[in-house]
């Protein structure tokens, strides 16, 4: 399978970034860890597939639950970064949509806050389902659009004097995309062939320092830290100081940030 421009994006854009995800957005990321783990109910011993591993988190967790962890990701650093953390899972570097495993490999799938990274999202939840055996369970998590207000509240921090927007920065196409929304990433997992298919809105509050917060795109995290990183260092301040005269509404009186996000979390059976 032909890797899209896309998709060489998302291999810069991850490149020796372990360390930073980890010390950032993988906090984040890692809210939904036991709601996907609870949505294919992994039980000790099951062969469990976790897709784009990152720094581990939903594999360890799996690995605590008894589960024969198998997990893969696309980036070096973070097959480096899971291996040292779930020495018990099985780590390999692989890239979706083209996974080194046989048909039927596996009891449960599950990719938390990937198929919004991939080139070609349906080519990439078809490869789940032909390693996911019949009557086995998958469940997987994006972000939604419309942006909740954590995600806006980047948006509106980078709306500063003298952002540029690097003109290669590029979109998933329109024919590979798929609406961000509870229906349309419903259908994402039917049209693959999931049965049972449902999708919720998981709803929560990210708690964390503001400093910290902003060490994610400070150090090229996401999309939002590649533009931040594209900038001079004279723009990078000014989004620095938009971002805290923004997160300011969300102050808690400890002094840490509230902020409000959700994610949306659909299962299916194959
Ligand atoms: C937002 S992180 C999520 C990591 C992890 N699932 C977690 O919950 O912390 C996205 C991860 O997906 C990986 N990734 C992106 N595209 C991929 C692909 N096509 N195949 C495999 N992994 C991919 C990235 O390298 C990165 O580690």
């Amino acid at each position: 399978m032909t890797a899209t421009i896309f998709d060489h994006q998302e291999r810069r854009q991850w490149r020796d970034r372990a360390s930073a995800y980890a010390d950032s957005f993988a906090h984040l990321c890692g809210h939904t860890a036991s709601a996907l783990l609870d949505a294919v109910a992994v039980k000790p011993g099951e062969r469990l597939l976790d897709a784009g591993t990152g720094t581990g988190t939903v594999a360890a967790l799996a690995a605590a639950r008894g589960a024969e962890v198998t997990a893969v990701d696309a980036e070096p650093s973070m097959v480096a970064y899971a291996r040292e953390r779930v020495p018990a899972a099985n780590i390999v570097e692989a890239i979706l949509p083209s996974l080194p495993f046989e048909d039927d490999a596996f009891d449960a799938v599950v990719a938390n806050f990937v198929l919004n990274h991939v080139g070609d999202p349906r080519a990439a939840v078809a490869e789940l389902r032909r390693v996911t055996r019949t009557g086995g369970r998958i469940a997987v998590t994006i972000w939604p659009y419309p942006q909740p207000p954590l995600q806006r509240l980047w948006a509106d921090a980078v709306e500063v004097p003298g952002l540029v927007r690097p003109a290669d920065r590029v979109a998933l196409p329109a024919d590979l995309d798929f609406p961000r929304t509870p229906d349309g990433f419903a259908a994402l997992l039917s049209d693959a062939g999931f049965a049972e298919v449902g999708c919720e809105t998981v709803e929560w509050d990210h708690v964390v320092d503001a400093e910290d917060w902003w060490s994610g795109p400070a150090n090229g995290i996401a999309s939002i830290g590649q533009l931040v990183v594209a900038q001079t260092p004279a723009v990078v301040d000014r989004i620095h100081a938009r971002y805290l005269e923004l997160a300011a509404a969300f102050r808690r009186a400890d002094g840490l940030l509230a902020l409000p996000t959700s994610a949306l979390l659909a299962t299916g059976t194959a």
